[in-house]
């Protein structure tokens, strides 16, 4: 039976990477903070020499966005120096590695910069007209990130490309699963004690269900076809379109307000486009994910 190492099994997504793998009959052991600190060089080390596993999926990040501003050096340990660890290690023992990137490597300003945004007033009415023109990206657009997470995800993502050939990069956008906090669990929450919430309209991407990204990450580590993936669900929204459906689905009766994203200032700058393309994913018989509505409405019957 083949072992196939997991980081972040406390996550949304090592979570069901774990319960994926044990449904496909594999051994798979999963890692937690106390098992292995990713800020532990000689422990990642000690880790991998002992187990010697067949492969490895890493899901473990620092992943508080706004957090991250603050703490540069911790944020850069965990999600770059971590990850060109564990990818030496996957290089000595010549096994395949996942590492779990975002759509924070991107500006998001694909498909804007045409339309002058900067030069008008900064409306919903207007933002409604622009998010039109969002185009999708590519795995081969080049990256720009414009917060330290997203920086420092894409420097775990150079040391993979440099140090290994046996390697996904698998970019994923506003994730949820139901072992931990997300948007859906945050929108369901404040809901109880508010009869309105302003949401974000002018940021657009894809929802990510972890149940439906865990299979999709196991084919691939059964196959060699490997490189640089979009993986979300499919379709496309806004914060405010998810708020919507999540209420929707949910059956709560709540005024839901689109606002634009400097009516919400956060400590990270977060990209308004964050549409990417999964044609590669089709186009290397890849299963696509089902729509993130779909995705939603099975979510929120879960976690009833
Ligand atoms: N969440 C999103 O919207 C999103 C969007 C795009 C990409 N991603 C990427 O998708 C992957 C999975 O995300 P997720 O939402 O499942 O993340 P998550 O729920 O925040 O879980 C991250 C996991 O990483 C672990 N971790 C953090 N620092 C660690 C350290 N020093 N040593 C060992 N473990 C450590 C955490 O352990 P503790 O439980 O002990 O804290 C946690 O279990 C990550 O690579 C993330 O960058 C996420």
């Amino acid at each position: 039976m083949k072992k196939i190492l997991i980081t972040g099994i406390n996550g949304q997504l090592g979570y069901d990477v774990v319960r994926e793998l044990d449904k496909r009959g594999y051994e798979a052991i999963g890692l937690d903070r106390k098992i292995m600190n990713l800020t532990n060089s000689e422990e990642i080390r000690r880790v991998f020499n002992d187990i010697s596993p067949d492969g490895i999926i890493h899901c473990a990040a620092y992943t508080a966005v706004d957090a991250a501003e603050d703490n540069i050096e911790l944020c850069e340990r965990v999600n770059a120096l971590a990850v060109k660890d564990i990818a030496k290690c996957a290089k000595y023992l010549d096994i395949p590695m996942i590492y779990i990137s975002t759509d924070y490597v991107f500006d998001g300003m694909k498909g804007i910069n045409q339309n002058n945004v900067d030069e008008v007033d900064y409306t919903i009415e207007y933002n409604n007209i622009c998010k039109e023109f969002y185009l999708e990206y590519t795995e081969d657009d080049k990256v720009n990130p414009i917060n330290v997470y997203g920086r420092t995800k894409y420097e775990g993502e150079k040391y993979v490309r440099d140090i290994l050939d046996k390697y996904y990069i698998v970019r994923i956008s506003w994730v949820f699963g139901e072992n931990g906090n997300n948007f859906i669990d945050t929108m369901l929450r404040l809901s109880k004690d508010r009869d309105e919430l302003n949401v974000i309209d002018d940021q657009v991407g894809s929802p990510t269900y972890t149940k439906d990204l865990a299979p999709l990450l196991v084919d691939m580590l059964e196959s060699d076809r490997y490189g640089t993936y979009h993986a979300t669900n499919d379709g496309y929204c806004s914060w405010y379109e998810f708020a919507k459906e999540i209420f929707d689905v949910a059956g709560v009766d709540i005024k839901v307000n689109p606002i634009t994203t400097d009516m919400y200032p956060t400590k990270a700058k977060r990209p308004f486009n964050s549409k990417m393309s999964k044609e590669k994913l089709k186009n290397n018989n890849f299963r696509n994910l089902r729509s993130w509505k779909s995705a939603v409405k099975d979510y929120v019957e879960n976690i009833k």
